[in-house]
């Protein structure tokens, strides 16, 4: 399939794998390059440019394919060494970038002079039209449904994505909520040029995090996640266990009172504890709506091959025998 994003990243399948932390090390990013999509390695994950050095260089020995590497800029005070990651994604050779979060202007110029091409996650129309407007080379635009970051706006791709569709000059990609080959023929037919997929990554063989996680998703339905910190305006969609009902309970008592302190045991440096532990109630870790669809834990190849295989079919059957 040839569509913008595969001309733009030089990929066989428009599919990306989205940053994820404590889930996107080199394995998973090796594995969805090596099947034909874009895998990305997770930027701060690692501790220090140093160490995402060595990841870039440990992915660079498990594919020849191009992989990319997510960069979250976060809104904390603390900053993190920013310009010592992008150093590390210049030197390592890293031929793409998806920015998440804040802004990501300031950083544009030194990755695009060194040819590396920015695809920003936005959860909104005014935030991708803004991207384009500063020179991204393609949006991923981020549905309601979502794993992680929703924002706060709560509209569904059912709408954001032909909105983008209608206002974007630059490619884009679905992103929240996409599965399988139904969700790429629906992501094509609403505009977009390819998916991004978060949570369902996480469910498969190469998925560098413990059994119970996987578990927990293939067990999982579509009713079984929540929004938290909403009243800090930092909305995530995670899986509901003890930990996030917990934290519900504080934001219902505390209302308008609520503060980042209040919650800290419940969603402070919880990943390691989660991803690489298996400890399910340990805090609050993104999961989206679509774990609903997630019945399985296939090879990375078995997955991909299964959507392209099955939106193929969508298109040349299902679709086109509406309008035979
Ligand atoms: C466990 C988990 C961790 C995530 N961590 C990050 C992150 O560190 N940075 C980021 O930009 N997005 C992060 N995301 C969002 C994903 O990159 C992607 O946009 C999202 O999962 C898409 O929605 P889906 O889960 O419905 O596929 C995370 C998602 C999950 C499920």
């Amino acid at each position: 399939m040839k569509t913008r994003i595969t001309e733009l990243f030089g990929i066989e399948h428009p599919i990306i794998q989205g940053g994820m932390h404590y889930v996107g090390f080199a394995e998973l990013a090796a594995a969805v390059s090596n099947a034909g999509g874009l895998g990305l390695i997770t930027g701060l994950t690692q501790k220090s440019p140093e160490a995402l050095a060595n990841e870039i260089r440990r992915c660079r020995e498990m594919t020849d394919k191009p992989f990319g590497v997510n960069l979250t800029f976060l809104p904390t005070v603390s900053s993190p060494d920013y310009p010592g990651y992008i150093r590390a994604i210049v030197e390592g050779g890293v031929k793409v970038v998806e920015t998440a979060g804040n802004n990501p202007q300031k950083w544009l110029p030194g990755l695009h002079e060194a040819g590396v091409k920015v695809i920003h996650k936005c959860t909104s129309v005014r935030h991708s039209l803004k991207a384009e407007a500063i020179g991204c080379d393609a949006v991923s635009v981020d549905g309601f449904e979502c794993g992680g970051h929703p924002g706060e706006d709560d509209i569904p791709n059912f709408i954001l994505l032909p909105r983008a569709a209608d206002e974007l000059k630059i490619p884009f990609v679905a992103s929240g909520g996409m599965a399988d080959g139904r969700s790429l023929a629906a992501a094509l037919s609403l505009g977009a040029d390819g998916i991004n997929m978060g949570t369902r990554f996480i469910a498969t063989q190469e998925a560098p995090v413990h059994e119970n996680v996987k578990k927990a998703i293939v067990a999982a339905s579509e009713l079984d996640t929540r929004l938290v910190m909403r009243p800090l305006r930092n909305t995530e969609r995670v899986l509901r266990n003890a930990a996030v009902d917990r934290l519900l309970e504080k934001e219902k008592t505390l209302g308008a009172n609520l503060k980042f302190e209040d919650i800290i045991d419940e969603v402070a440096g919880v990943y390691p504890k989660i991803m690489l532990d298996g400890t399910m109630d340990a805090g609050a870790w993104s999961c989206g709506m679509v774990a609903g669809l997630i019945h399985d834990i296939p090879t990375v190849r078995e997955l991909i091959d299964r959507i392209m295989a099955q939106a193929e079919s969508i298109i040349r059957g299902r679709l086109a025998r509406f309008v035979a």
